[in-house]
């Protein structure tokens, strides 16, 4: 990856369209989930050959409940299949592993291996892996305000105090959005942290992404001009609101001046 003006350290991926894949070459729906799943380790593998900091792989949806009983079943043995595959290079690869979103109703076995995995791999300093599993946006944005009010009663919530009780406070804000299949939507997932992202929508099926592909997005974006609300090129949000903050005071000295 060519390092440009844009420093990605997070980078957010809605893995669409498993099912037209399949359905194209006359297969069931759920055999795109099959081919999808396998291409998730590559990407998690060129994730860290770019030295990413974050990776967010949105997985089930909470509006995916409401496909076929077979689909979702599906969708849980993958889920599981990858835990069990996987789970030696996480380790071997010191990747810090986490899932978000409302894992409830998971099979016991599958919320243990997500739990001693994420256990198991809290410390780690490399990339960090986390899957959107029964995630919302919404929800989250909700959950975080709900948490917040119930622990500080009376308390105005600020910024902060909503970055700091989402599902992964941890995690920078996302850099960019990554959408394959072609839709051009952001589908309830990570509504708050994808405020600044760069969005990339890619006609690609799921099945079909390739690590060259993802290199190619995080060249591009990366050599994208970001502004973050200012006139010129900035790395981050944050340095810009320092000199929004500075020029808001220099202008309110000067108001008489106006
Ligand atoms: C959207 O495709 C994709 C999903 C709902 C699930 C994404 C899941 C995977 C890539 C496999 C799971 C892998 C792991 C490791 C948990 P779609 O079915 O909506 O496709 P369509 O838009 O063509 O119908």
């Amino acid at each position: 990856m060519l390092m440009g003006t844009n420093n990605i350290r997070h980078v957010a991926i809605i893995m669409d369209g498993n099912g037209r894949w399949a359905q194209g070459r006359g297969h069931v729906r759920i055999w795109g989930h099959v081919r999808g799943s396998s291409v998730v380790s590559s990407i998690v593998e060129e994730a860290q050959a770019n030295n990413l900091e974050a990776l967010t792989l949105y997985a089930f949806s909470t509006e995916n409940w409401s496909r076929p009983f077979s689909e979702v079943k599906v969708l849980f043995r993958l889920l599981k299949k990858f835990l069990l595959k996987e789970r030696k290079k996480i380790l071997q690869n010191k990747i810090r592993f986490k899932v978000i979103g409302d894992t409830a109703d998971l099979p016991e076995e599958t919320k243990c291996l997500i739990d001693s995995l994420t256990q198991e791999t809290s410390n780690f300093k490399g990339l960090k892996l986390t899957f959107a599993f029964g995630y919302g946006g919404r929800s989250e944005i909700l959950h975080s305000v709900n948490k917040f009010i119930t622990d500080n009663p009376g308390v105005k919530l600020g910024e902060k105090d909503l970055w700091q009780n989402l599902f992964a406070p941890e995690l920078p804000e996302v850099d960019l959005l990554i959408r394959t299949g072609g839709d051009q939507r952001v589908s309830n997932f990570l509504l708050w942290q994808i405020a600044y992202a760069e969005l990339f929508f890619t006609k690609t099926q799921w099945p079909e992404f390739k690590r060259e592909e993802f290199c190619q997005i995080l060249d591009f974006v990366s050599n994208r001009e970001r502004r973050f609300g200012a006139t010129t090129s900035y790395s981050c949000l944050n340095e810009t609101k320092v000199l929004a903050e500075k020029n808001r005071q220099i202008i309110h000295d000067h108001l008489g001046t106006i």
